[in-house]
């Protein structure tokens, strides 16, 4: 990675969504190897935004505490950027059934938002769009590769899908160089861990670092890709590094895929104690359910170079470690 280090070194980027999960830990990275970063995120409090995520780095990036729908906003902070990683969303599935018009409104409107300042002030910069496998719905074969049809079982799923095209959109009409990554269930330091609205993975590590039961809905045998979050972070620098990803749409994934009771099994193993149980979908989860699911990442390995290299145990052990000393600045903020 160093080659790629070296061209993110003065470089100015910006981070939509930078105090959440995995738009902190891309922005600490980037500050590691000497990149200019500037953070906007509007910290609604149900989402993933923490200020504490960019503790080790307060003080050497620009944080915007600002919504992305405030276009005149946007138009001053994307002016003289390099790289944009857009990552800023409405991230919950089941929050998107219950609330769909607040996610129309970050997740489209918002992302329009983003693209006409990039427009009328910025049109050479690259845009890093983070959408999700969620938008393929309930697979048809596995794994998952790009070519999919796109059949969403939620309202996250359909506006992420007009987020992806928006980005498209500008550039084949204004030529501005956007990337589209879909991610799979991702995990690591920083994740939401406050509620179990934002996947079952940060709220299983909740329950069992806090010595409660945790509670799997179904048999547990639905599979699962997962990655790391330095995983996903190489993959977001890959492409905004590497000139052939523009104009891309590549899925993120993982060599192997895991039962979400062989998950829970490995989280207490690696935590050496914990118990769980079993209980029916309740059925606003089950309506959203996509079943199995996991992704041919081939495209992206292609293009960007790029693959997994954490193993979920060496994983699970690091975040673990992270929330057995931070724990309290994640519960309840
Ligand atoms: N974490 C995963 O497993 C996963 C899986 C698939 C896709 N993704 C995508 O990756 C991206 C980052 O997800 P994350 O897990 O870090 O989520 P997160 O909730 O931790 O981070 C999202 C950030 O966006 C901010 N935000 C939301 N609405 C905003 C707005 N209108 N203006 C400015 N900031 C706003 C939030 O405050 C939060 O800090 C999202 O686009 C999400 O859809 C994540």
């Amino acid at each position: 990675m160093d080659k790629i280090y070296s061209f993110y070194k003065d470089r100015s980027v910006i981070i939509t969504g930078g105090l959440g999960f995995i738009g902190s830990s891309l922005a600490i990275r980037l500050t590691e190897v000497g990149a200019r970063v500037t953070i906007v995120d509007s910290l609604i409090s149900q989402y993933g935004g923490n200020m504490f995520n960019v503790e080790p780095i307060k003080d050497s990036v620009k944080i915007n505490i600002m919504d992305i729908r405030d276009r005149h906003g946007m138009n001053n902070l994307v002016r003289g950027q390099d790289i944009m990683f857009n990552l800023a969303a409405q991230a919950s599935h089941i929050g998107s059934m219950e609330d769909p018009f607040a996610d129309l409104a970050i997740n489209v409107q918002g992302q329009l938002s983003v693209l006409e300042a990039c427009r009328e002030n910025n049109p050479d910069i690259k845009i890093i769009f983070t959408s999700t496998r969620q938008i393929y719905g309930r697979p048809q074969y596995l794994p998952v590769d790009e070519d999919h049809p796109l059949r969403p079982t939620d309202v996250n799923g359909i506006n992420k899908i007009a987020g992806e095209q928006y980005h498209i959109l500008y550039r084949n009409a204004y030529g501005i160089e956007t990337v589209i990554l879909r991610l799979t269930n991702t995990y690591g330091p920083r994740l939401l861990v406050k509620h179990n609205r934002q996947g079952f993975l940060g709220w299983f590590l909740r329950l069992l670092l806090e010595g409660k039961e945790i509670t799997i809905f179904g048999d547990g045998c639905r599979l699962r890709d997962l990655n790391y979050v330095d995983d996903v972070v190489d993959a977001l620098l890959l492409s905004g590094y590497k000139k052939e990803a523009a104009g891309q749409v590549m899925n993120l994934g993982n060599h192997e895929s895991i039962s979400l009771l062989e998950i829970v099994k490995t989280m207490i193993e690696v935590n050496k104690s914990g118990k769980y149980n079993f209980m029916p979908f309740p059925d606003g989860i089950k309506k959203i359910d996509i079943g199995d699911s996991y992704a041919d990442f081939s495209k992206a390995k292609n293009i960007l170079g790029w693959e997994p290299k954490t193993s979920f145990k060496d994983g699970l052990l690091k975040t673990m470690e992270y929330y057995r000393k931070y724990g309290k600045d994640y519960y309840w903020h």
